[in-house]
């Protein structure tokens, strides 16, 4: 498809979550159960173009210049957009991922972050950063955060109008990297839509969960305002278990490590014993994100590219909030 004019490009990057959102109280809505805490990324990140056009019988949607029309999940969301600003025009919506797709990269973080500041301005509407985040957070809940750049938090809220995403700290004074391991690029069996509702109605530690990330949320939030980097780190680690320990103790329990993540997990303890400040995060998928200061990344990565190929290995530092490209 060749971008005429007309078209709005909107650029939005992935985010990782420290403390993480995992279980919905309205799937609708997507309002989570806990607030969650993420870094965004510089390194992955998605742009997507939109133009709504009266010339259309229906949405077309292309990703990576894959026809995905079909898209229940995009053509619900622009439906949102539509009712809002009061058109009925189809969209054409070209969006390319520099993320790999539903690997646990968070793609769907990225991908309706740009969609939805594209396609809201190619719609005529003029949204604040606030309204954009809870726009975001109808097509995936983790887009929310990545609204803005930085450390973000999700607000949890309760109705669709008070759960949206508020900045913490932008641009970030820590010095804090994210290495991403990518250990796997194929989509993932369950995703975290599936898995986390399942965990909701099945895990008999649920709500301790909930409980807990309310603790896990203060102290990282006040590592982050100390510069703290281990305590974050520390946390972080323990937060991302514990969310893995609700898809084990679920039924039918389930998992989203492999071999090769507990592989790096190892590597990471290991550096940590030898002096290297770093602590791993990992999501719905096999991927291990390592947190680490940007003295230790060359020690880091020699330890991975021992096992793992060089473009397994993916430096991040801190990213940007959404931004129009056009
Ligand atoms: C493990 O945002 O992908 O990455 O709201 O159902 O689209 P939906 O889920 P999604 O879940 C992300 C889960 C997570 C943790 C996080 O990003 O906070």
């Amino acid at each position: 498809m060749h971008l005429s004019n007309g078209f709005i490009t909107a650029r939005a990057h992935t985010n990782i979550a420290l403390i993480k959102y995992w279980g919905k109280k309205n799937d609708d809505l997507i309002i989570p159960n806990n607030n969650s805490l993420s870094l965004t990324l510089d390194e992955f990140y998605t742009d997507t173009s939109v133009k709504f056009s009266n010339e259309l019988s229906k949405d077309s949607i292309f990703l990576d210049d894959v026809d995905i029309s079909n898209s229940t999940k995009i053509v619900n969301f622009l439906d949102i957009i539509r009712e809002k600003a009061s058109i009925s025009e189809y969209a054409y919506v070209k969006s390319y991922n520099n993320v790999p797709t539903s690997a646990g990269l968070a793609s769907s973080a990225s991908g309706f972050a740009a969609l939805a500041a594209a396609a809201s301005k190619a719609a005529g509407l003029q949204l604040t950063s606030k309204e954009l985040s809870k726009l975001a957070r109808r097509g995936s809940g983790s887009a929310t955060r990545s609204i803005f750049g930085g450390f973000a938090e999700w607000i949890k809220g309760n109705t669709d109008n008070d759960s949206y995403g508020v900045e913490i700290e932008n641009p970030v004074t820590m010095d804090i990297n994210m290495i991403a391991v990518v250990l796997n690029d194929q989509p993932k069996k369950i995703s975290s839509r599936v898995g986390m509702k399942r965990s909701v109605e099945t895990s008999p530690y649920y709500n301790a969960w909930v409980k807990q990330c309310e603790v896990d949320l203060i102290k990282a939030k006040t590592a982050i305002k100390e510069n703290d980097f281990n305590t974050l780190g520390k946390i972080s680690e323990s937060n991302a278990m514990r969310m893995h320990a609700l898809t084990m103790s679920a039924e039918p329990a389930f998992m989203y490590f492999n071999n090769d993540s507990i592989q790096v997990i190892n590597s990471v303890k290991t550096l940590r014993e030898n002096g290297v400040e770093c602590y791993f995060t990992m999501d719905a998928g096999p991927n291990v994100k390592i947190i680490c200061k940007s003295k230790d990344i060359k020690k880091i990565k020699a330890a991975l590219t021992k096992t793992f190929n060089d473009e397994q290995i993916v430096v991040s530092k801190p990213g940007c909030g959404v931004q129009f490209i056009n």
